[in-house]
């Protein structure tokens, strides 16, 4: 269980979050999306309790981040941005001196079962200089479990990955969320949609929205969107949907595919099909086209004057949305600031 209320982070002058709040339970994968200098690093700092906030409260598994920092510790998994590992120990040997240092018992099974839990128990005598980069997240991931901690907190625990080890990586995640508390950060729109139950999207020190995936989705854009296929001849077609009740805005998206957006409340395929069949069109394809989290991040953010680093995270994001557009499941929508 983790709970914040109105925490605040200054270093020096540069306030780095400003009042943050939240709560996440246990069995819930809570993501914590944004970009670059958002402040999610600070915030994973202050609740594993190795720097204290400015102002506010924050407590995990039930004790308080500062006064009793200790206790935290002990019931606190945390894979930092950048995990110190030492190249010349084997995996078993750094497990092991991990352990050590937490003064745990029974330190050989400990390190045996966080292999196994991050599926490296051919790889334990392996030395860390000879593993790959995926391989070295995943002794991350081991070193934050050895405590068998009820609350995890991953720092960007995908960054500098290939897609393959990603696509493991959050596999892991997800299986390791279904009996603890997990906040995940992540600059990677797609991917707090994937892994998280749960996400608050966080920019410049402050949460902008906070709910499930699907939910901030239709909450903020409060429509949906649809894209349709007929077979031949389309003369004509676009105007007939426009006519459908229910109906904001259709574009052909080229001879034969249109995408259509809906006014909220009401699902209008059967009028549309409908519409289309009986006019005498051949309908072969209608299927809704969820609006993305790249999209929602930009009506969010949208309002506050832009500052020079955002505009250009709004080119990448246009660029994102674009590649999306064409290719729906693809992982192109980073957010590099
Ligand atoms: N040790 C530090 N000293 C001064 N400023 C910092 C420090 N760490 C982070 N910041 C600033 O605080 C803000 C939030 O940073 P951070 O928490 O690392 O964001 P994120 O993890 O979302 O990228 C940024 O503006 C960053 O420059
Ligand atoms: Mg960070």
């Amino acid at each position: 269980m983790i709970q914040v209320e109105g925490l605040t982070k200054d270093y020096g002058l540069r306030r780095a979050i400003d009042g943050i709040s939240f709560h996440a339970s246990k069995g819930e994968i809570l993501g914590f999306l944004g970009p670059n200098g958002a402040g999610k690093t600070t915030t994973m700092r202050i609740l594993t309790g190795y720097m204290p906030p400015t102002s506010g409260k924050a407590s995990v598994a039930g004790y308080d981040v500062i006064e009793r920092s200790l206790e935290v510790r002990r019931r606190v998994g945390y894979l930092p941005e950048t995990v110190p590992l030492y190249p010349d120990m084997t995996v078993f040997e750094y497990l092991k001196f991990m352990a050590d240092l937490r003064h745990l018992s029974q330190v050989e099974d400990k390190v045996d079962d966080v292999l196994e839990l991050v599926h490296m128990e051919d790889r334990a005598d392996g030395y860390i200089a000879n593993l790959s980069k995926g391989m070295r997240q995943r002794v991350g991931l081991a070193q934050a479990l050895l405590h068998q901690p009820e609350v995890l907190i991953l720092d960007e625990p995908t960054i500098g990955l290939d897609p393959a080890q990603i696509h493991e990586v959050r596999d892991l995640i997800q299986d390791l969320g279904r009996e603890r508390t997990i906040l995940l950060s992540t600059h990677i729109l797609s991917e707090a949609q994937q892994v998280c139950n749960r996400v608050l999207i966080i920019n410049k020190g402050k949460i902008v929205a906070e709910d499930s995936p699907e939910n901030l989705r239709s909450r903020i854009a409060g429509s949906q969107r649809f894209r349709l296929a007929v077979l031949g001849e389309t003369e004509g077609l676009e105007k007939i949907i426009r006519d459908v009740p229910g109906i904001k805005t259709v574009a052909a998206n080229d001879r034969s595919v249109f995408e259509f957006e809906t006014t909220p409340g009401q699902d209008v395929r059967p009028l549309v099909s409908r519409a289309v069949v009986s006019a005498g069109y051949d309908l072969v394809e209608l299927y809704p086209i969820g609006l993305s989290l790249e999209e929602i991040f930009l009506q969010l953010t949208r309002d506050e004057p832009r500052a020079p680093e955002m505009a250009e995270v709004d080119d990448l994001l246009n660029t994102a949305l674009d590649e999306q557009l064409d290719q729906p499941e693809e992982d192109a929508s980073e957010l590099k600031g």
